[in-house]
């Protein structure tokens, strides 16, 4: 089968498409043949190595566990293992395999009890495709900020993958949201939802007296001042991307240690840690009506060096789709 393949760290044109072994599933495992997948932030940086902790998970001098990228996918069930038992042949799915990645390729093995389903009936394969990786991300740190009815809530960065569904989770929890992007991107949040948004090219958010109980930041641009700055005392500052490489990790680590401790703001951090509950949660939510993605480009997977030259400029507006 034809898969983008990385043997060193680096820019785009590190990724090259090769053929290689079809995957063989496993008992438990169902081979998708796979219609959709996307580029992420994920997956550059595990292709350029940022932040450098990526080669502690993924081999210290070149990618040795991952390298095929890719973390979510949609897709036609191929072939089943013995055991499976919830899919059959035929079956459209979407799903995600998390940091086992592989899903840059023609096919993908994904266990039947781990992030998969049948796609939602009203969405087609290339936007179920585009749900887990922003959808799950953004469902994680929303519930642990305990977003709920009535709370005034700022998305700072909500045009992305995990934006676009922040800004949607939020207000499906009853939030009064505001979403923060650029002029391009006003309509787009509007129309996902937020009650208010806010022009970063034109005015500072934290300039205008605004207050909110929750503050989540999708881009690591927010910072700490402007954003103490507008939190009310003991709101919570949701931080799911930090900047400045592994030493802005620390200090931001640090410092939002120091302000929880204060009792100023409850700063949050860390990786996603998915649970069983959000895929089924997610696809509810989408067959309700109340969920839509956004897809912003499509590329076949023999221009996935551009798709990930796109995806690491860091304006895309939702997701970057790859089609196998
Ligand atoms: N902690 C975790 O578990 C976790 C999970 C998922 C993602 N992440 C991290 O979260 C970050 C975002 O991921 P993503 O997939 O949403 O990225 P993305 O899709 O590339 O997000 C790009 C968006 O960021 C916006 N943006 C860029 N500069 C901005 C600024 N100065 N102010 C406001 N918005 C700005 C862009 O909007 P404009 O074009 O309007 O500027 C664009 O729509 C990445 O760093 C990723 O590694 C962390």
């Amino acid at each position: 089968m034809k898969a983008a393949v990385y043997s060193r760290y680096g820019p785009p044109e590190v990724v090259e498409i090769q053929d290689v072994d079809r995957p063989v599933p496993e008992d438990n495992e169902v081979l998708v043949r796979i219609h959709a997948t996307t580029v992420t932030a994920a997956d550059w940086r595990m292709r350029k190595a940022d932040p450098a902790l990526v080669r502690i998970m993924n081999g210290l001098w070149a990618p040795k566990k991952a390298r095929i990228l890719g973390m979510e996918c949609s897709g036609v069930v191929e072939a089943t293992g013995g055991a499976v038992t919830r899919f059959r042949e035929g079956d459209q799915v979407f799903g995600s395999t998390g940091f086992k990645f592989g899903t840059h390729a023609e096919y993908a093995c994904l266990p039947e009890d781990g992030r998969l389903s049948t796609k939602p009936t009203n969405m087609s394969l290339e936007e179920s495709a585009a749900v887990m990786f922003g959808g799950v991300s953004a469902l994680y740190f929303l519930r642990k900020a305990n977003v709920e009815a009535g709370q005034k809530v700022l998305i700072y960065g909500a045009s992305g993958s995990v934006g676009v569904f922040a800004v949607q989770l939020a207000k499906h929890f009853g939030a009064h949201v505001t979403g923060v992007c650029s002029t391009a991107n006003l309509d787009l949040v509007r129309s996902l939802g937020a009650d208010e948004v806010i022009d970063y090219t034109k005015e500072d958010f934290s300039a205008a007296g605004r207050v909110y109980d929750v503050v989540v930041d999708t881009v690591g641009k927010s910072g700490f001042s402007r954003t103490l700055k507008v939190l009310k005392r003991g709101g919570i500052y949701a931080r799911i991307s930090g900047s400045g490489g592994v030493l802005g990790m620390l200090v931001g680590e640090l410092r939002g240690m120091w302000i929880s401790a204060t009792g100023k703001a409850k700063v949050i951090g860390g990786v996603a840690k998915p649970t069983p509950d959000d895929l089924p949660f997610l696809k509810g939510l989408i067959e309700a009506g109340d969920l839509v993605t956004v897809i912003d480009r499509r590329y076949p997977l023999d221009e996935i060096v551009e798709a990930h030259r796109y995806a690491e400029a860091g304006h895309k507006k939702g997701h970057v789709v790859i089609l196998p």
